[in-house]
């Protein structure tokens, strides 16, 4: 069963697998870059941002050294920002113990900061050919399906079982390749829902839920948790050719990014004219911008929009506003795309 599982499972990803720039490169580094960017999004949004990155920073001696601004900037647009301070975090460790290169034991790796359980596996099979498993969200939907798992997917006991049955059909020789087909297989072929291509399967005819005619009813998941709706109101405060643009605070959502100034709640016309003022500023023009909303994990933003006019500044302490040029905005300052309906307001001549 192990043999031809594993043997029709590594034939299949020789013949189908996706040229990727971190792949069979051997560089440990790329593939620790590319498997935290990877963790929440998806292969086609990561090429070209992994591209940049590497190019920017190509070892983990650059990394350490980046200023946080420019690490951020080139994290800008993937989200969950935390991730590219953990990698900086991690190399700095790393560089401060003498050390350029990443370890090569799963039990080294787990303890850097931002590698969890399977990105170590995934970094010590990948990288360095160690019998590690590693069952990303892809590959507990393939074994959901192989071995018609009916429970709860998003539980832990789900993950434990999947861990094991995978391990028990991981090969000496290629456990790297082992686990990245089983990951290809989740993303090519076996697709959530009804979207699975089973025609094309190379392990269909061991696969259970095939034999029960159940592929789109599984994996079985519960419904995620309800997120919390906030109304914001989002300020583009125009000063000439100037906006506002202010720092979120270290730590918390968005840590560090900068921002357009926003408020929880939506503000009346004469609400936003008291808010201007009470930054220091002289309100000309108060003019609607349209409705825009961004969902994060945990919380969704439904925004109002608002151009605001203000007077020449004569006064300089506008407390933790930036005014910054249209140009500006491109070079240092990362601004998260939950902001993005109100970007070209920034960018716009004002006549
Ligand atoms: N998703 C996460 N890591 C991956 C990899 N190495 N190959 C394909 N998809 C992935």
């Amino acid at each position: 069963m192990k043999k031809t599982f594993t043997e029709a499972l590594l034939a299949w990803y020789d013949a189908n697998k996706r040229d990727l720039p971190w792949r069979d490169q051997n560089n440990p580094y790329y593939t620790w870059i590319s498997e935290i960017m990877l963790q929440q999004t998806r292969v086609e949004t990561v090429r070209p941002y992994f591209l940049r990155f590497i190019s920017e920073l190509p070892d983990i001696d650059a990394l350490a050294v980046c200023p946080e601004e420019k690490l951020l900037k080139l994290w800008e647009g993937l989200g969950y920002y935390s991730r590219a301070r953990n990698l900086q975090k991690a190399a700095q460790t790393l560089t401060a113990a003498g050390n350029s290169r990443l370890p090569d034991k799963y039990e080294e790796l787990i303890k850097l900061p931002g590698i969890g359980d399977y990105t170590a596996g995934a970094i010590a099979s990948i990288a360095y050919g160690k019998p590690c498993v590693a069952v990303d969200g892809n590959v507990l939907r393939v074994w959901a399906r192989l071995s018609g798992y009916r429970k709860n997917i998003a539980a832990q006991e789900a993950k434990k079982e999947a861990k094991k049955a995978m391990q028990e059909r991981l090969p000496e020789k290629r456990p790297g390749d082992y686990n990245q087909a089983l990951m290809e297989l989740g993303a090519l072929v076996c697709l959530p829902k009804n979207q699975a291509r089973c025609g094309e399967c190379p392990v269909r005819t061991l696969c259970k839920a095939c034999e029960e005619d159940v592929v789109p009813q599984l994996p079985v998941k519960q419904p995620p948790k309800e997120r919390k709706i906030e109304k914001r109101t989002v300020f583009v405060i125009r000063d000439g050719d100037l906006t506002a643009v202010r720092k979120r605070p270290d730590k918390g959502l968005l840590a560090g990014l900068y921002e357009l100034p926003n408020e929880s709640g939506w503000y009346t016309k004469k609400q936003t004219e008291e808010y201007i003022r009470s930054l220091g500023l002289l309100p000309l023009q108060i003019t609607p911008l349209p409705e825009a909303e961004h969902i994060f994990s945990h919380i969704e933003w439904k925004m109002r929009g608002c151009l605001v006019r203000v007077a020449a500044r004569e006064r300089t302490d506008t407390g933790s506003l930036q005014f910054i040029h249209r140009g500006q905005r491109a070079e240092g300052f990362a601004i998260p795309s939950a902001f993005q309906a109100y970007e070209k307001y920034i960018k716009e001549e004002l006549s």
